[in-house]
């Protein structure tokens, strides 16, 4: 067409980057190639041996067939909304103020900094952490301002750092606790830390929680919102990972803390529910059976926990890559020897070499010169031990 000018995407576009799926189009080259593919990127459990629990299977059908298929109410259909409750109180969380449902934690995250800053402001993220969290920054017009988790304190925040980045624009602490991709737990001093600094300066606390059921060996996962009624924290968790089911993109938010500093905060928030009319309705009905029901986490934990030492002990074996033990979650992030300006395309060519997919540390954040790489230690043992043995082989070689 003449005088049409091309369609020119938002410049805030271009910042965003989601490495855990980029990386796909190198692990085509390999496919090309026709090496065997081992894929360790994507922390989704059903791509590999592990099934959603039945309760849930049940819930969600019973509820297409009944028709429950119109809109839910904005926040989430309320039998959902008081077991969230029941279930966050269980855990010690006081003074909760609201609950709300979203389309996987992702959209409740996003409609909890939506609601809360303005261009310009800036939050503070872990680093390393979930993308989604850089991705929003950009999105939402903020400014980037991580804080490093310390690898030689077990990826413990590092609190000394935390409070020298806050600034007279910051408006929220984000805590990924167990963490992606370190699966590092934070202990109770950390976290009393975060509530301290955050009491200090006015901030909002986000614990994202998601693998807050996903701890390993036992380990003790405390819900932060549990440590202090007044503080204010949006807690997230979910059905995508403990619960084995993150195509359903069931996710929910609990918001605790001192109703005085809450109540235009909260106002915002159900604001922004309503203005998308509603999450995912059906699959909702299977949120109240499966707080009720948790006993496939026992067998689960044991399961991903083999896979852990398995990882952690073929990882380490390694002359070159050195790895903190994951506590939870079910990702390990591994220090690569190796400048960390080389550190994407050692990966990339690591891909291209062996079909074993990895995505390079920078993708997640670390600190300056250091390099890593994540693992997702889903998949059965055969293909770890497989996968684990051509990492091994290959940066012995190419170190
Ligand atoms: C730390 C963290 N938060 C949130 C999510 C996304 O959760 P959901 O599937 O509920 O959107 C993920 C997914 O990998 C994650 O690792």
């Amino acid at each position: 067409m003449r005088n049409f000018n091309p369609i020119a995407p938002a410049t805030k576009v271009a910042s965003i980057k989601y490495a855990v799926r980029d990386i796909l189009s190198v692990a085509a080259e390999a496919q090309e190639k026709g090496l065997e593919m081992l894929y360790l990127n994507v922390g989704d459990p059903n791509i590999f041996d592990f099934e959603t629990p039945e309760v849930i299977v049940e819930a969600a059908s019973k509820a297409l067939r009944d028709n429950r298929n119109g809109y839910a109410p904005s926040d989430g259909i309320p039998q959902a909304l008081e077991a969230i409750r029941e279930n966050a109180e269980k855990a010690g969380i006081r003074s909760i103020q609201d609950v709300f449902i979203s389309n996987g934690c992702s959209e409740g995250i996003e409609i909890a900094l939506s609601a809360l800053c303005n261009e310009g402001e800036n939050i503070l993220t872990p680093s390393p952490g979930y993308p989604l969290y850089t991705a929003l920054v950009s999105k939402l017009c903020l400014e980037m301002n991580p804080y490093f988790l310390d690898e030689s304190n077990g990826w413990q925040p590092d609190l000394e750092d935390m409070a020298k980045r806050i600034n007279s624009k910051t408006r929220a602490i984000v805590l990924i606790n167990p963490n992606n991709p370190t699966g590092s737990v934070c202990t109770e001093e950390t976290l009393r830390g975060i509530i301290a600094l955050a009491k200090e300066h006015s901030l909002l606390i986000i614990a994202d929680e998601i693998y807050g059921e996903l701890t390993l060996d036992g380990a003790v996962h405390i819900p932060l919102a549990s440590l202090d009624a007044e503080v204010p924290v949006l807690t997230f968790d979910g059905l995508s990972k403990a619960f084995l089911a993150p195509g359903l993109r069931v996710g929910w938010g609990v918001l605790s803390g001192e109703e005085s500093l809450l109540r235009d905060y909260r106002g915002a928030v159900a604001q922004l529910c309503r203005a998308r009319l509603s999450s995912n309705h059906p699959q909702q009905y299977a949120i109240r059976p499966c707080l009720k029901d948790k006993s496939h986490l026992p067998a689960l934990r044991e399961k991903v926990g083999r896979r852990r030492d398995i990882t952690v002990e073929m990882l380490n074996a390694v002359d070159g890559i050195s790895c903190v033990s994951p506590k939870g979650a079910f990702y390990a992030f591994p220090r690569l020897d190796v400048p960390q300006e080389e550190e994407q395309e050692f990966i990339a060519n690591m891909i291209r070499a062996t079909g074993v997919v990895v995505v390079h540390g920078g993708g997640f954040g670390q600190r300056p010169n250091t390099a890593h790489f994540r693992v997702v230690f889903l998949p059965p043992e055969e293909i770890l031990r497989k996968a684990y043995g051509k990492i091994g082989e290959y940066v012995k070689t190419h170190r």
